[in-house]
């Protein structure tokens, strides 16, 4: 950021007047020398190894090269061509290679009020009611920067996607974790995703007068799970009685293989309260683009924009203009019913293995993620695992066995789940279909291999 000032001074003007550094400076030659300088801040330390580390590391160490990997959610495909030449030409513009306006780019802000206004019924303003950021991830960040104050609570549903956690604990937020429910035979057949539920009165019971915000996601990561409107309705009309602000992650909104409801849309009421989130990685087969938006009324959008001011100033610029040429021309590409058809078609493609070995799996309503239960997979008793492996739950031992035995990497689920409910999850692992067809066909003849180790 100091850099960044030093380059445009008119900028200072911006922010808040900070006290002289060199003052301070000068009195604490005085102060006894730090016991260990290197001492992280408790936020960061002594964090458990993130899954998305220890399934990559442990896909490159694979005796089976190259893995076939269907672990975190990246595309094995790039962006379709229309994208990409915006964002090639947005490189050749000189304001495109410059800071962005701290809440994005005006064309982009337009581009996306014009995309959703049909879906929220009504014209957004592209001004006061959308803001970017670095991703959506950033963009909840900065929700939660922007409303979250030390010991307030936060409710989140587990599974959860895992940045939400350091993201609310950041400001100083207190989480709390209320279960979705597994289809109570997801271990001996398929069911559907949308027999994941919440229960209303856990939901309920988990308010107190410091909640602050609940976190939604639909489409869900990792179930697959689209809410549907009466359990959308019922949560916001919680939301408007005990005054708690939604925050409504529908990253994989254009995925949607069943109907699908935006909280925000169900009443004045909820809407005032609600700040949905997008992203352009998902949208645009670009999670590396680090695009994202929210969406909200004034009241609550101008606050995530001053957070993301201060979290990172401006998102990247030329990607920013190549998002807003995205959604200009989607339509005129087809591009939203390619995108939805092919990854339905590559889910269903994918999916023919667990019918074929007859592993029970949850299927999806939305997203490009499956859950499959490996209950009936018998890993054999005198297996070595690595330390790390060896003392997290069963889902761990199995991702770690696909990837070295089979060469095929998943994510296993219980690292969306906290320790007291991890065990709802541990004979679950989570696969990526966003992969190129060959790719799935790869994994399903490999896949095929675990058919010695059923039971
Ligand atoms: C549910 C959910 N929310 C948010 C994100 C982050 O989106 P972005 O890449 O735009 O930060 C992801 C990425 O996997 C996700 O699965």
């Amino acid at each position: 950021m100091s850099l960044m000032l030093l380059a445009r001074p008119t900028l200072r003007l911006s922010l808040p007047l900070l006290p002289p550094r060199t003052a301070t400076r000068a009195m604490s030659a005085t102060a006894p020398a730090r016991a260990d300088p290197f001492k992280p801040a408790a936020r960061v330390a002594g964090q458990r190894k993130d899954v998305w580390s220890i399934v990559n590391e442990a896909a490159a160490a694979s005796p089976v090269q190259p893995i076939v990997n269907m672990g975190q959610g990246f595309f094995g495909y790039n962006p379709p061509n229309f994208v990409l030449d915006a964002a090639k030409a947005a490189l050749d513009r000189v304001d495109c290679n410059q800071y962005s306006p701290t809440k994005g780019r005006p064309r982009l802000k337009k581009a996306i009020a014009e995309s959703y206004s049909p879906f929220f019924g009504r014209q957004l303003d592209p001004e006061t009611e959308v803001t970017i950021t670095t991703g959506a991830n950033e963009g909840m960040l900065s929700a939660f920067m922007g409303f979250v104050e030390p010991g307030d609570e936060v409710i989140v549903f587990e599974p959860f996607f895992d940045q939400y956690i350091s993201n609310i604990e950041m400001p100083g937020g207190k989480l709390v974790y209320v279960p979705m429910h597994p289809p109570k035979d997801g271990a001996t057949k398929t069911t559907s995703a949308a027999e994941w539920t919440v229960d209303l009165k856990e939901l309920e019971a988990a308010i107190t007068p410091k909640t602050r915000m609940i976190v939604l996601n639909t489409p869900h990561n990792p179930i697959g799970k689209v809410f549907s409107k009466d359990e959308l309705k019922a949560i916001g009309d919680l939301c408007v009685k005990h005054n708690i602000l939604i925050l409504s992650d529908e990253v994989y909104d254009r995925l949607n293989y069943v109907p699908f409801t935006r909280i925000a849309t169900l009443s004045p009421e909820i809407a005032k309260l609600t700040l949905t989130v997008g992203s352009a990685g998902k949208n645009f087969y670009a999670t590396g683009w680090r695009v994202g938006w929210l969406i909200g009324p004034e009241h609550l959008i101008k606050y995530v924009s001053a957070a993301h001011t201060r979290i990172c100033f401006s998102s990247v610029s030329p990607l920013q203009e190549a998002t807003a040429v995205a959604f200009e021309d989607a339509d005129k590409h087809g591009f939203w019913e390619t995108a939805k058809k092919d990854m339905k078609g590559k889910m269903d493609k994918f999916n023919a293995i667990w019918d074929e070995l007859g592993l029970p799996y949850s299927d999806p309503e939305g997203g490009y993620f499956v859950l499959v239960n490996m209950a009936k997979v018998k890993l054999p008793e005198d297996y070595q695992f690595p330390p790390h492996v060896a003392d997290r739950p069963r889902d761990f031992k199995l991702c770690w066995f696909l990837i070295q035995e089979i060469g095929v990497a998943a994510i296993p689920p219980t690292e969306f789940f906290t320790d007291k409910n991890a065990h709802i999850a541990e004979d679950w692992l989570r696969f990526a279909v966003c992969k190129n067809d060959d790719v799935l066909e790869q994994a399903q003849d490999r896949l095929r291999a675990l058919k010695k180790y059923l039971q």
